[in-house]
């Protein structure tokens, strides 16, 4: 970990294939890597299953394309049957690994204690959390949706968190895998929450932490949205299945 804070977010396109893929499927990774423009100024990384991880990172191996995972335990080693821990990710080929996502919140009941534990044990290992957050619908509804995901980001965030080891996506619950993304001005407001929040808690660090927008981005709303204040990125379901869509959502961000 650094103690001196990058001058600017890194820009990442960061494509979340949840349980989808099978080693047929690692041929969408070899287009990806044979059209993403080397030059561009944003960073790519594609978080297949576990399964896949060790074959995405040896086909990835010296290209710009980054390979994370999707959940690990809190723990380095133990009696977890099924579990898998930051260090075999890592070991495994992985540098990044997404927490606290809302499917993981719902569907394994994790609190935002547990996502913080998941959140050290992925600086502990070297790996870069990407640090999930975001409202239902009803908590919007209500009007709750800054205090949700103030709330979510206090408990979620390790003390001396860095800027080189933590990614904030925030994805609306409402807006994932709807096809209906939340409108720029959604986006600006709890991104504006998110980076004051962050630069009030880790100064300098907070400040260059990425923010990626995550729900239903695709090549047709992807400049809009990377043209929102303190976007910096985007994590993406659906359309990081087609190797076309993520290189177009990836060029959109790298030309923004
Ligand atoms: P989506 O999923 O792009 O399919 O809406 C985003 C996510 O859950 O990371």
């Amino acid at each position: 970990m650094s103690n001196v804070a990058p001058s600017s977010p890194e820009k990442l396109a960061a494509g979340n294939w949840k349980m989808n893929g099978t080693s047929a499927d690692l041929s969408i990774l070899e287009t990806i890597i044979r059209d993403l423009a080397p030059e561009a100024g944003a960073g790519a990384l594609i978080c297949p299953p576990a399964t896949l991880l060790s074959a995405a990172a040896h086909l990835s191996k010296a290209t710009p394309l980054r390979i994370g995972a999707q959940n690990c335990h809190e723990a380095a080693t133990g009696a977890h049957t099924g579990d898998i821990s930051a260090e075999m990710l890592r070991d495994a080929g992985a540098t990044h690994v997404i927490v606290g996502h809302s499917e993981r919140r719902a569907d394994h009941r994790e609190t935002d204690d547990a996502v913080r534990a998941k959140a050290e044990a992925a600086q502990r290992a070297g790996l870069t959390a990407i640090v999930c957050v975001g409202e239902t619908e009803d908590e919007r509804e209500a009007g709750r949706q800054i205090e949700v995901v103030t709330s979510q980001l206090a408990g979620s965030l390790p003390d001396g968190a860095t800027a080189d080891r933590t990614i904030i996506a925030y994805e609306p619950v409402w807006a994932i895998g709807t096809g209906k993304a939340a409108t720029p001005a959604d986006i600006a407001e709890i991104h504006g929450a998110i980076r004051s929040a962050l630069s009030t808690r880790f100064g300098a660090q907070g400040s260059a932490m990425s923010l990626l927008y995550g729900g239903s981005v695709k090549p047709a709303n992807a400049a809009e949205i990377f043209a929102v204040e303190n976007v910096d990125g985007a994590l993406i379901g659906g359309a990081s299945l087609k190797a076309e869509d993520f290189l177009a959502i990836h060029s959109a961000l790298a030309a923004g």
